[in-house]
């Protein structure tokens, strides 16, 4: 087939896309209204999902969200433990997400079971647990933490040792600034944990002047190569109020929408084509809209689970400044 005649086909197929995501967004407005919805977004969505987010924010500013909105319904675009934190902290609202099959493999790496045995051979330590963990997990829980408030966290921990789950990268991360023993599970983030060195100079070599900002799930040997290290809100802070104006991004290619969105003179080049966590992806927006318009699917959590990990929950709040 001629390649004019392939274009304009292509441009057909875009123009419809287009009209029926008009559609969708129409159609989102008017559920949203009916059903006193707020809809919150992680920065991993796909930009269609997030272009019509009331909020858009990493895993600690959407969990303290949640628990202050006066919303009926929450629906949560991100991954399933996000929507369960939210359903915990907002036990009285119904949480939504657009498909319940996006899960996360790092928060799966992780069982009662195991913490349960840990805890027994480590009878006067702390369990601080990263936010991405199954509402079970988070009920054995002294306190949970995101990456953005892990530092602070692991710093107010009393106790001369701490159990930290499930991320090995984040848990050494943090354990350089405490001088607590820390035991630290094995589990990580499929996505940041395939970034490599040898990705990382490879990028550095093809853009000199550029900065490489990295999140805290990366391995700690690409770390060490990072000008700076923070959450997915931590890094479009840093990238936006940052004299430069072109970075080497480390973490999942969602994030891109909001840097390009808070500095479109700027450039960002995303450290490896693999950083996409295609459970984040699962999502999109026909799949948003069909959540609210059925009411399904909907977040349960057992009320005696809820309760326990409601603490663990809440603590974080109040040490991080919910
Ligand atoms: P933050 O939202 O805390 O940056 O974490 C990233 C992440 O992997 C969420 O699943
Ligand atoms: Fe889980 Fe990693 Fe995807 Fe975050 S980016 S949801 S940690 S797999």
């Amino acid at each position: 087939m001629e390649a004019q005649v392939l274009e304009s086909m292509e441009a057909q197929a875009l123009e419809r896309k287009a009209e029926r995501d008009r559609e969708l967004r129409e159609r989102l407005m008017q559920l949203k209204k009916e059903r006193n919805a707020i809809i919150l977004a992680h920065y991993y969505q796909r930009d269609e999902i997030q272009e019509v987010a009331d909020f858009r924010g990493d895993s600690f500013l959407l969990a303290q969200k949640a628990a202050t909105t006066d919303a009926d319904v929450i629906v949560f675009c991100g991954v399933h433990f996000m929507g369960e934190s939210a359903k915990i902290l907002a036990y009285d609202k119904t949480v939504l997400v657009p498909d319940e099959r996006a899960g996360c493999p790092m928060a799966d790496m992780v069982n009662v079971e195991g913490l349960r045995e840990l805890k027994r051979k480590h009878p006067n330590a702390a369990v601080v647990t990263y936010i991405n963990s199954s509402a079970e997990v988070k009920a054995e829980t002294d306190i949970c933490c995101t990456s953005s408030n892990a530092v602070k966290i692991i710093q107010s921990i009393d106790a001369d040792e701490i159990i930290w789950v499930p991320d090995k990268n984040l848990g050494h991360y943090v354990s350089q600034f405490t001088d607590k023993k820390m035991i630290i599970w094995e589990g990580y983030c499929n996505t940041h944990d395939m970034l490599t060195v040898k990705d990382v100079l490879e990028m550095k070599a093809k853009y000199p002047n550029a900065r490489f900002v990295a999140h805290p799930e990366c391995r700690p040997e690409v770390l060490k190569l990072a000008d700076f290290i923070g959450s997915t809100t931590a890094i479009i802070k840093y990238c936006r109020e940052s004299d430069h104006d072109e970075f080497i991004v480390g973490t999942e290619d969602g994030t891109g929408y909001q840097l390009r969105k808070d500095s479109p003179h700027k450039k960002f080049h995303f450290a490896s084509r693999f950083l996409v966590c295609p459970n984040m992806k699962v999502n999109n927006l026909k799949k948003l809209v069909r959540c609210l318009e059925t009411m399904r699917p909907q977040i349960y959590v057992p009320p005696h689970i809820a309760e326990r990990a409601r603490i663990s929950l809440e603590r974080m709040l109040q040490v991080a400044g919910g």
